[in-house]
C-alpha cells in the first residue's frame, strides 16, 4: 500500500475514518502509467469499467496506487466476500502456501481438499447426502455441471433463461443470454439450448413465464429430452432480479415430474451474500446440482459443483482438473466459510437491511430510481427514464458509475440499467451510510 494505514479492522465509528479520500483526481499519475502499459499489451476484450488501479485494501475499503481510498460496494463483482486482506484469510493462505502449492487433487489427497468437500457437502440445501467436485472458477463449474447432468440423465437438451449469465466457456456462453456481445462471432454454440423468460416482478409476470415454458413443451421440446434446467436463483449479471419463490417451485415440480436435473447457479448469490449460505434457502427450493465460485475463496480462484450423491455417479477418471481445489485456494475457502458461519451471514442480513432501507429512501427522493430490491447484500437499484414507461436509463447508470468513482465510491452496473450493490460482507454501518451519502450526492448532481 502506498500510504501508512492503521492495521486490522477500522473502529466501529461513523466519524473518524480515513476514507473515502481523494487526494488526486483518479486516475492519478501512477495509475495512468499502469493503465497505459495495460492498454498496450493486454487483450482488447477486457472491459475495464473505470480507471481504478488498486494497490490494496482493508475491510470494505480499497486504496489505489496514488493513495485515493474508496468505499467498495461491488467487491470485484461479488467476490471479495471477506473484504481486503482479512487477517484470518491471509493467515490461512500464507500457512498453506508455506507448505505446498500443488500436488493435484484429482490424483492425490490432502487435508484441505477433503475438509472443503466435507464442509460444502454438509452445507448443501435440502439435506440428504451430497458430493463435491472442486474446480477453479464459475464457468468451469457450470461446464462440469452440464457434463454431470448429461452423463446422469443420458439426455442432451438444456434450458436456461433470458438475461442469464453463466460464464465464458462454451457451455457457459451457450447458456447465457444477458448480452449478445458475449456470444457474437463465437458460434457454433452448444446445440439444444433453449432460453425461457426469467421471472423479474418489476418487468414481467409469473404467469407469462409459466406460459412460455408450457408452450415450449407443447410445440418444440419434449421435457423428456431435457437433461437440465440451469437457473440463477436470483439473477446476477442480468440485472439483480429476484423472482417470486413460486417461479423456482414451478421449475422444481417440472424437474421432478420429468426426471430433469435442476441446477442452481449460485456463483454470484451463494456463500452468505444473501444472509443464508445459499440464496435458494430463501425460496424453499433445493436443486439436484448446485454450482459455486466467486465469494467462496474470497478472491482465490476456486469453484465447486455440489450434487446429490445419487446424481454424482460419474465414474473414476470421467471428470477432473489439474488445479481444481488447489491447496492454497482450499485454505482460503475454508477460512472464508468459517467467517461466513460465525459472523458474515448475520452481518449481510443487518447491513443489507440498512442499505435497502437507505436506498428505498433515495428512491422516494430521486425519480430516476425505478426499483430497489434485495436479499441481504445482494441489492439491485434499477434506473429508468420514466417510472410509467420503465424505459431503462442506460446512460445515467454509466455516468453514475464514473461519477461515484471520482467521489470515492466503487459501483458496478448490471442488466440494462441497474446498479448491483454487492459489497464485501464485512462492510459496516459507516460503509453503508457514507456510501449512501455519496450515492445521493451523485444522483443530485446528475439530475441537476
Ligand atoms: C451466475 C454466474 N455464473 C457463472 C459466472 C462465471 O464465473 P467465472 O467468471 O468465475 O467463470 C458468473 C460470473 O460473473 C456468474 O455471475
Amino acid at each position: 500500500m502506498t500510504a501508512k494505514m492503521s492495521p486490522a479492522k477500522p473502529a466501529q465509528t461513523t466519524t473518524n475514518r480515513d476514507y473515502p479520500r481523494i487526494v488526486v483526481a483518479p486516475p492519478g499519475p501512477k495509475a495512468k502509467t499502469i493503465i497505459a502499459k495495460d492498454k498496450q499489451y493486454s487483450s482488447p476484450s477486457y472491459i475495464k469499467e473505470y480507471p481504478l488501479v488498486i494497490d490494496g485494501g482493508r475491510g470494505a475499503m480499497v486504496e489505489d496506487v496514488d493513495g485515493n481510498r474508496y468505499i467498495d460496494w461491488m467487491a470485484g463483482i461479488a467476490v471479495s466476500s471477506t473484504g481486503y486482506a482479512h487477517p484470518k484469510v491471509v493467515k490461512a493462505v500464507v500457512d498453506a502456501a508455506a507448505k505446498f502449492f500443488h500436488i493435484c487433487g484429482t490424483d492425490f489427497y490432502y487435508q484441505g481438499f477433503a475438509d472443503l468437500c466435507e464442509k460444502l457437502a454438509q452445507s448443501a440445501p435440502g439435506g440428504g447426502k451430497w458430493r463435491v467436485f472442486l474446480s477453479n472458477s464459475g464457468t468451469e463449474s457450470i461446464e462440469g455441471a452440464v457434463k454431470l447432468a448429461r452423463h446422469h440423465t443420458r439426455r442432451g437438451a438444456l434450458i436456461s433463461f433470458h438475461n442469464a449469465f453463466h460464464g465464458r466457456t462454451y457451455a457457459g456462453m451457450s447458456l447465457s443470454s444477458s448480452k449478445v456481445k458475449y456470444r457474437k462471432g463465437f458460434g457454433p454454440l452448444l446445440p439444444e439450448v433453449y432460453h425461457l423468460p426469467f421471472h423479474n416482478p418489476y418487468r414481467n409476470t409469473l404467469e407469462d413465464c409459466v406460459q412460455a415454458a408450457l408452450e415450449l413443451f407443447e410445440t418444440k421440446l419434449s421435457p423428456e429430452d431435457v437433461a437440465a434446467v440451469i437457473i440463477e436463483p436470483l439473477q446476477g449479471e442480468g440485472g439483480y432480479a429476484i423472482p417470486d419463490k413460486e417461479f423456482l417451485q414451478f421449475w422444481r415440480r417440472i424437474c421432478d415430474e420429468y426426471g430433469i436435473m435442476l441446477v442452481f447457479d449460485e456463483v454470484q448469490t451463494g456463500v452468505g451474500r444473501t444472509g443464508k449460505m445459499w440464496a435458494c434457502e430463501h425460496m424453499g427450493v433445493a436443486p439436484d446440482i448446485l454450482v459455486s465460485a466467486k465469494g467462496l475463496g474470497s478472491g482465490m480462484p476456486i469453484g465447486a459443483i455440489l450434487a446429490k450423491e445419487s446424481v454424482m455417479t460419474w465414474p473414476r477418471g470421467s471428470h477432473g482438473s489439474t488445479y481444481g481445489g488447489n491447496p492454497v485456494a482450499c485454505a482460503s475457502a475454508l477460512a472464508t466459510l468459517a467467517l461466513v458461519d460465525t459472523e458474515l451471514a448475520d452481518n449481510a442480513v443487518a447491513m443489507g437491511a440498512r442499505l435497502l432501507a437507505g436506498l428505498k429512501k433515495l428512491q422516494d427522493k430521486h425519480a430516476c430510481i425505478g426499483d430497489v430490491r434485495g436479499l441481504g447484500l445482494f441489492i439491485g437499484v434499477e434506473f429508468v427514464k420514466d417510472r410509467a414507461t420503465k424505459e431503462p436509463a442506460v446512460e445515467l447508470v454509466a455516468r453514475l458509475e464514473q461519477l461515484a468513482f471520482t467521489k470515492g465510491l466503487l459501483l458496478l452496473g448490471c442488466g440494462k440499467s441497474t446498479i448491483r450493490v454487492a459489497p464485501p460482507l464485512v462492510l459496516d454501518a459507516y460503509d453503508v451510510d457514507k456510501g449512501l451519502e455519496i450515492f445521493d450526492a451523485c444522483l443530485t448532481e446528475l439530475e441537476g
